[in-house]
Formats: structure tokens, sequence, C-alpha cells
């Protein structure tokens, strides 16, 4: 490993709003562990972005500790790593002032998760909610980040993110570094719902059988692979649009078990979707258990994950300052002395 300043820095998060998926694991999180050796990451809890829809105040609190350790059940290692929540560094709230008044009413409106969003949440469609992308774009913009390992869903914002740095860069200089997406380089970049396989795994599908959660039950597992809508075509081939339960199960197994789509097509030539359920389901049980078990370990030490977050938000601050200093003096705020 080379020294942190020599390391391409990267960003990425996930909020606070119950357990992670499986989506969120193969999409995002395994690769974070993985890019941990190579680079210089930076692992937030966003739950500022969490506070977009309406949260209960012991929840939100609960899942934060929660999904703390499930970053460390997943493999980030807070010493390797900077591993903090999102409010417990100012910067972030103040660049997201300052980056909003360089992006235009025009490209939130374009994008598609408010959208989504505005429509599940209806009677609370809040401001945050539609600048939204504009915190996720001072959460990477502060940290010069070149990398942001995210699932495809994220794709947009961040498109967003390197349109609002090239702008102000345009005016001011080379204040921003622009990051480059990572999107399902080293996992699936969308696992789909396994009720309505059109659709995204979420955590918010109103079926508990269209998502796995990382610390569901091995019985829960199998249950909702047996349960996973399929087609009536009763051949095994890759095929998105004709068959994307069959593709969603074929990816799953492919990123479980390491094996190519090549290999799946042949290992489940005899047609069989029950087999192909079932292995999935063992492959993805395999998978979790160690993470399940690491999670059980850490999850009531709430003092320890404090005092992980804590750290992380000293080291994450002094970077993030860095920047929120340029910014300012670049468009004539004085810098306040802190
Ligand atoms: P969030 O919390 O919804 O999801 C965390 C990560 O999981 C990925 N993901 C998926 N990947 C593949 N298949 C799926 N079904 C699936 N569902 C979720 C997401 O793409 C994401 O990478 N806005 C972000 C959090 C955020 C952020 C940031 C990310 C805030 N600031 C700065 C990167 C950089 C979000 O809501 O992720």
């Amino acid at each position: 490993m080379t020294a942190s300043s020599d390391r391409p820095i990267v960003f990425s998060g996930a909020q606070p709003t119950g357990q992670l998926t499986l989506g969120n694991y193969m999409g995002a999180l395994r690769t974070w562990v993985r890019m941990q050796q190579d680079y210089d990451c930076i692992f937030c809890v966003v739950d500022l972005h969490a506070l977009t829809v309406r949260q209960d105040p012991a929840q939100l609190r609960h899942h934060i500790f929660e999904l703390t350790a499930l970053y460390l059940a997943c493999g980030i290692d807070p010493e390797q790593s900077t591993v903090f929540l999102q409010s417990h560094v100012a910067a972030h709230s103040e660049l997201a002032w300052l980056l909003a008044t360089f992006t235009q009413m025009g490209e939130l409106e374009r994008m598609t998760q408010f959208k989504d969003k505005a429509q599940q949440h209806q009677l609370n469609i809040n401001a945050g909610l539609f600048t939204y992308p504009v915190l996720m774009a001072a959460d990477i913009l502060l940290y010069q980040t070149q990398r942001v390992p995210v699932g495809e869903d994220q794709k947009q914002h961040l498109e967003l993110t390197r349109d609002v740095a090239v702008r102000f860069n345009g005016l001011y200089g080379p204040v921003f570094r622009v990051p480059e997406p990572l999107i399902g380089t080293d996992g699936v970049a969308r696992v789909k719902d396994l009720q309505e396989p059109s659709k995204k795994m979420s955590k918010s599908a109103a079926s508990e059988l269209a998502r796995v959660m990382l610390l569901d039950e091995p019985e829960a597992i199998v249950k909702k692979f047996k349960k996973a809508v399929t087609d009536t075509l009763g051949v095994i081939q890759y095929d998105e649009v004709n068959q994307p339960g069959v593709a969603n199960l074929l990816n799953i197994w492919c990123a479980a078990t390491g094996h190519s789509r090549e290999e799946a097509l042949n290992h489940f030539s005899h047609n069989q979707y029950g087999k192909l359920k079932m292995e999935t389901a063992e492959a993805v049980n395999y998978l979790l258990q160690p993470i399940r078990e690491k999670f059980l370990e850490n999850i009531n030490n709430q003092e320890l994950l404090l005092k992980i977050l804590t750290k992380g938000a000293a080291k994450a601050r002094v970077r993030a300052d860095q920047t929120l200093e340029k910014v300012w003096e670049s468009i004539g705020l004085p810098i306040a002395r802190r």
C-alpha cells in the first residue's frame, strides 16, 4: 500500500434508512471494501440525505448505528478508510448551499429519483427532496474525489455533480476535481426487485419478498428466492428484456459465486428454474453469513461505533474545510479564522 496522499481519493455513502439490501451490497459496498487497499477511501453515513423523507427520531438514531455496524461487518476498516456521519461535518451543508446557487432548477427537475420519490411521498414533497442532488455533489466535491463507486441508480446524480464542478471551475478556475463514477465495476450495477424484476431492488418496496436484506435469516432468504418472479418460457438464457427475473437471478448467482455469465449459462443449461433459485439462495446465504455474524459482534457496542464516527469526522473535517475555504476565497467571501 502506498501513502494515503498518493492514492486516488474515493468517496461514497449510503442512507441510514433501514438495513442494507443485497442491491446496496452488490452494487456498492462490496466494491468499497475491495477498493480500500489501493485507494484513499472516505465512506459516509449520509444522515442528512435521509431527512428528505420524514424520519422517526429514535428509529433514525438506531439506523445510523445499524448502518455503521453494517459498514464494519461488510469489511470497511476504519483504520484504513475514513468512516463518518455526514451531519458531523458542517462543511457538507455549507457547500450544498453555495452549490445550489450554481445549479439550475431545470437540472434538478429532470432527476428521475426526485420524480420517483415525489410520487411516493406526495404529502411531503419538500425542498430538501428537490435539492438532494446538490448535497450529494457537495459530499463528493468537498474531498477532491476522483472515483465514486455507486449503483446505476446514482448515475444521473453523478453526472449533475460533474456538470456543477465543471461550471464552477469554468467561472473561478480549478477549485474542484471532476470525479469519475464507477458503476457496477465489481458487482451488479442494478440488482432487481425479486417480485417486479423490471425495477431495482429497494428498501422501500411494498413487499418484503421483493428484497433480500443483509441481515435476513437464511430461511427467509431461501423463501424469498423460491418465490422470486420468473416467467413461463422455461429456458435459462440471459435476456434482460424478455426474462428479467431469470437475468437477475443469474447476475446475483454470478456476483455471489464469482463465476462468469458464460459459466452460469453452462451450469444452468438444465433449464430448471427451481434449481436456479435454490442455488442462488444458497450462494447468497454463503456470502452473507459472515456479515451477519460480524454485525452481531459490534451492533451492541454503540460507544465504539460513536467513537469510530467521531474520529472519522475529525479526519474528514480537516479535508473538507480546505476545499470549503478555497470555494469561499474564489467566490469573494472573506475567510473567517476558525
Ligand atoms: P442509497 O443509500 O440509496 O444506496 C447506497 C448504494 O447502493 C446502491 N444501490 C444499488 N446498487 C445496485 N442495485 C440496487 N438495487 C441498488 N440499490 C442501491 C446505490 O447506487 C448506492 O451506491 N444518494 C445516495 C447516497 C449518497 C452518495 C453520496 C453516494 C449521498 N451522497 C455521495 C455516493 C456519493 C443514495 O441514496 O444511496
